[in-house]
């Protein structure tokens, strides 16, 4: 039986030097020493990674890095830093094809695919991140662009990989304004993708579908509580040990409503 358990990831973004970041981890561990049920995680800086994950090791919090180089595991990439080397560092994952470097770095879904490869091959989770513009939105071509991007994941999976991967559904309108989506917009998206996914690779898939995008402790039971959101990828409400650990214990408030709405889903496969 293929579970698909829980998911809450902070996303720093380029918050947080070593110090800093190791102030967090300390301050963080005590509170999930009574959590269970549900995987933790945090994306902090290229250079925060190995520390992070020292600091983290043996503890239930994994340690992913927010990007990937296309290319490795090593090669004349000036400035790139390979999969193999974050998961040298001690990383579980990476975040993949966020909205921010697609936006700003240019990569178009053929590097997501490249880089999701090479996560892969490097033994990492991805979290591939996909989600429309608010003009996509409004001119009512969002199933279309997300369906777009995640079938261009997909055509490089083979079966096996694809149940080694999560999806994270952040639609670039709601990312650091304030306007999360509503819950209805996110189900309805999540099922989506959810249905492109048991069509390329069989019921059994059980993809983990994360919500992301102005996620807060007080909204985040609003989306776990959804039956096919399966966690939440966070960026400003993840910046502090104490507010992230008050929005985990909180994202834990949705999940019987979600295994009462949906008992059969979580026995699939
Ligand atoms: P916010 O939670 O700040 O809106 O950011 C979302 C995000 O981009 C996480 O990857």
């Amino acid at each position: 039986m293929l579970m698909r358990s829980p998911l809450i990831v902070g996303n720093w973004k380029m918050h947080k030097t070593v110090a800093e970041a190791l102030g967090y981890v300390t301050a963080l561990l005590p509170q999930l020493a009574e959590l269970r049920g549900c995987d933790i995680a945090v994306a902090p800086v290229f250079t925060a990674l190995s520390s992070v994950a020292a600091a983290a090791g043996g503890a239930p919090l994994q340690v992913f890095a927010q990007d990937v180089a296309a290319e490795g595991p090593t090669g004349a990439f000036t400035g790139e830093v390979s999969a193999e080397m974050v998961k040298e560092a001690g990383c579980q994952g990476a975040l993949i094809g966020h909205s921010e470097r697609r936006r700003y770095y240019g990569e178009t879904d053929a590097v997501v695919s490249a880089k999701t490869r090479r996560a892969l091959d490097a033994g990492l989770l991805p979290i591939v991140c996909l989600g429309e513009t608010l003009a996509e939105r409004e001119s009512g071509a969002a199933l279309e662009v997300v369906e777009r991007q995640l079938r261009a994941i997909a055509d490089a999976l083979t079966e096996d990989d694809a149940r080694r991967i999560v999806i994270a559904y952040e639609p670039v309108w709601a990312i650091g304004t304030g306007r999360a989506a509503t819950p209805e917009i996110a189900q309805a998206m999540h099922r989506q993708i959810r249905s492109v996914w048991e069509a390329l690779f069989g019921a059994g898939a059980a993809l983990r579908v994360l919500y992301g995008g102005s996620v807060t402790a007080e909204n985040v039971a609003d989306f776990t509580a959804l039956p096919d959101v399966d966690g939440a990828l966070v960026g400003g409400a993840s910046l502090s040990p104490l507010g992230f650990a008050q929005l985990i214990r909180q994202s834990q408030a949705g999940a019987p409503a979600r295994q009462a709405a949906k008992p059969s889903r979580e026995a699939d496969g």
